[in-house]
Order: structure tokens, then C-alpha cells, then sequence
């Protein structure tokens, strides 16, 4: 397949495409190729490439900068996400969306499944749905993928950032009445490209295997890194006090993909496992 995939340079991207290219032709996009908030110049990527799919990546993704500026969290989220989508119909390409956790709002205290509906709390979180909305009204073959709590190389993330802290604080305070499943960008990547060769349409979620909150995942990295003299202590949301409210419970149930027998993402302390040795350099790529 032809494959254009945009928000090439992001952290997602930059795993996701050599994963593809062992089986596709892919052209990555990066903002320096063409900002997709402008129309005309993803139509006429889109007809010079003629692609058969593409992976739409590109996001505004800092959740509380999106709080704090809703009409670039729009223009980042939706304007981009409607261009892409007519273009792919022009072309008449397949679109894979990729959306987030965060369109739920993590009231229901069980796994989300596919058709719960979305009620989002945050700006980032309505940007996403009217993405996804934008998606289903243009195009019929189409994928929604959502996944949550993304770690890995080539990008700002969780893991990194308690890393840091901990080279740089005795004690580090992190949220512990939010829970998700923390997922790996290379299982997911695998996921996604199995996938995008079906041609079963709508909504998935695919997300790492198990679920934790933000400090018991900080306690994880900390351990697996013998950090024993770093401290990490619970806080609530409320004391973090972020812009962007957070849903308290966004696991995601991942039912449709693994009824069309892809496998479930390995447990994400597994893929915490990977992405620490891929730090180390015990695998090869680029961190
Ligand atoms: N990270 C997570 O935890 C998470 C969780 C759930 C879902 N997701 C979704 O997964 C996808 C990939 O996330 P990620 O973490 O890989 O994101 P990322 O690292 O922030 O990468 C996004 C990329 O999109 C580019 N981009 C944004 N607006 C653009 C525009 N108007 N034109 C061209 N390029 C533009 C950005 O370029 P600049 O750097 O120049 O802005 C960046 O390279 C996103 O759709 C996100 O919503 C992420």
C-alpha cells in the first residue's frame, strides 16, 4: 500500500513508520512538509501522492495547553483532522484517525468499550470527538483507534519526565487518583499496522495490557531504575492542580481488535521494561 502518515516527527510517528515500511510504501509528513490547517496544500499532497491510506498522527497534544488556547487546540485537533479527511476522499484513500482516552470522562468505573459514547471534560478531550466526528461524517472506510498514556522514544512523555526528576529531586509528588493504561508506542505500532490491512471499519481501542495510576506507574519507573533514594509520594488531582481536568478512570477495554484475532498489547510493565532497556541502549533505535 501507498501510505501517507502525518505527524511523522511526533512520538508515535517516528516508531510507527519504519514498523511500516517493512511491508508499505510510506511518505511521512512533518509540519515542515505542509501545515494540514491548510487545505489546499494537503489536497495537493494528497493528489501529487495519490495515497491508498493514510495514518493521521497530528495533534495538538499538550492537554493544558489546549485548555488554555482553545482555538489552536481547534485549529490543531479539528481543522487539521477535517482537511486530512476530505483529502483522503478526493483520493479516495482509507483514513486511520488516532484519538484518546480522554474523550470519555472516566465517570463509569469500568473499561470503556467501543460504543460508550463521549463525554469529554477537557478542550483537548472535545477537540479529539469533533475530530473523530469529522472522520466518520466524510469518510466510510475509516478507523478510529483510540489509545492513552503513550511512552516512548522521540518525545516528551511520563516515563522521561520522571526520569528527570528524579536526577533532580529527593521526593517527587505524582497524581494517584487517575487511572489508565500506560502503552508503549512500538506494541501499539505493531497493533496499528495489523490493523490498517483489515478491512474492519469504526472504532477501536488499543491500549497497553492492565491499568495503574500516574503513581504507581511513577513507582514502577523509579524501582526499575533503582532510584531507591527518590521518594514518590501520592497526591490528589486537586492538589496537582493542572489546567485540564482529567477523567479519574479512562481504561479502555480492548475488545474489537482482539475478536479480529490481533493480539493484545502486551502489559504495559512490559512495555516499560522495553522502553528502559531501549534507554540503556540494550535495543537498538534512536532514544
Ligand atoms: N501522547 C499521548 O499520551 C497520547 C495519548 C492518546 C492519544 N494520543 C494521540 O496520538 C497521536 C500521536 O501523539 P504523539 O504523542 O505522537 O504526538 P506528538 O509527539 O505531539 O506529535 C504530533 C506531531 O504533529 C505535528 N503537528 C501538529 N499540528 C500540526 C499541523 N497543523 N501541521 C502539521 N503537523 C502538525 C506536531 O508538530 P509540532 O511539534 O511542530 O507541533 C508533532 O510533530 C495524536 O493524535 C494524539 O492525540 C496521544
Amino acid at each position: 500500500m501507498r501510505i501517507i502518515v502525518t505527524g511523522a516527527a511526533g512520538m508515535l510517528g517516528s516508531v510507527l513508520i519504519p514498523v511500516l515500511e517493512r511491508e508499505h510504501q510510506v511518505s511521512g509528513l512533518t509540519r515542515k512538509d505542509c501545515d494540514l490547517c491548510d487545505e489546499h496544500a494537503v489536497r495537493e499532497i494528497f493528489t501529487r501522492q495519490r495515497p491508498d491510506a493514510v495514518i493521521h498522527l497530528a495533534a495538538f497534544t499538550n492537554v493544558d495547553a489546549c485548555e488554555l488556547e482553545p482555538e489552536k487546540a481547534k485549529a490543531g485537533n479539528e481543522l487539521t483532522t477535517f482537511n486530512v479527511a476530505q483529502a483522503a476522499r478526493h483520493v479516495g484513500a482509507a483514513m486511520l484517525y488516532i484519538s484518546t482516552d480522554y474523550v470519555f470522562d472516566g465517570r463509569l468505573n469500568r473499561p470503556y468499550a467501543e460504543d460508550d459514547l463521549p463525554c469529554p471534560l477537557s478542550v483537548y478531550g472535545r477537540t479529539k470527538v469533533q475530530g473523530e466526528k469529522h472522520v466518520q461524517e466524510i469518510l466510510d472506510r475509516h478507523f478510529i483507534v483510540r489509545t492513552s498514556w503513550l511512552f516512548g522514544p522521540n518525545g516528551k512523555n511520563f516515563v522521561s519526565t520522571i526520569l528527570r526528576l528524579a536526577g533532580e529531586r529527593p521526593e517527587i509528588r505524582v497524581v494517584n487518583d487517575q487511572q489508565g493504561a500506560p502503552t508503549y508506542t512500538r506494541h501499539l505500532a505493531q497493533a496499528l499496522t495489523q490493523l490498517l490491512t483489515t478491512e474492519e471499519y469504526g472504532i477501536f481501542h488499543l491500549t497497553g495490557t492492565g491499568n495503574c495510576s500516574w503513581f504507581e506507574f511513577a513507582k514502577k519507573i523509579v524501582a526499575a531504575r533503582g532510584l531507591s533514594q527518590v521518594q514518590v509520594i501520592p497526591i490528589s488531582s486537586a492538589e496537582f492542580g493542572r489546567p485540564a481536568p482529567r477523567p479519574a478512570y479512562s481504561v479502555l477495554a480492548n475488545r474489537r481488535a482482539t475478536s479480529l484475532g490481533i493480539a493484545p498489547l502486551p502489559p504495559w510493565e512490559k512495555g516499560l521494561e522495553d522502553y528502559l532497556g531501549e534507554l540503556c541502549g540494550i535495543v537498538g533505535g534512536q532514544v
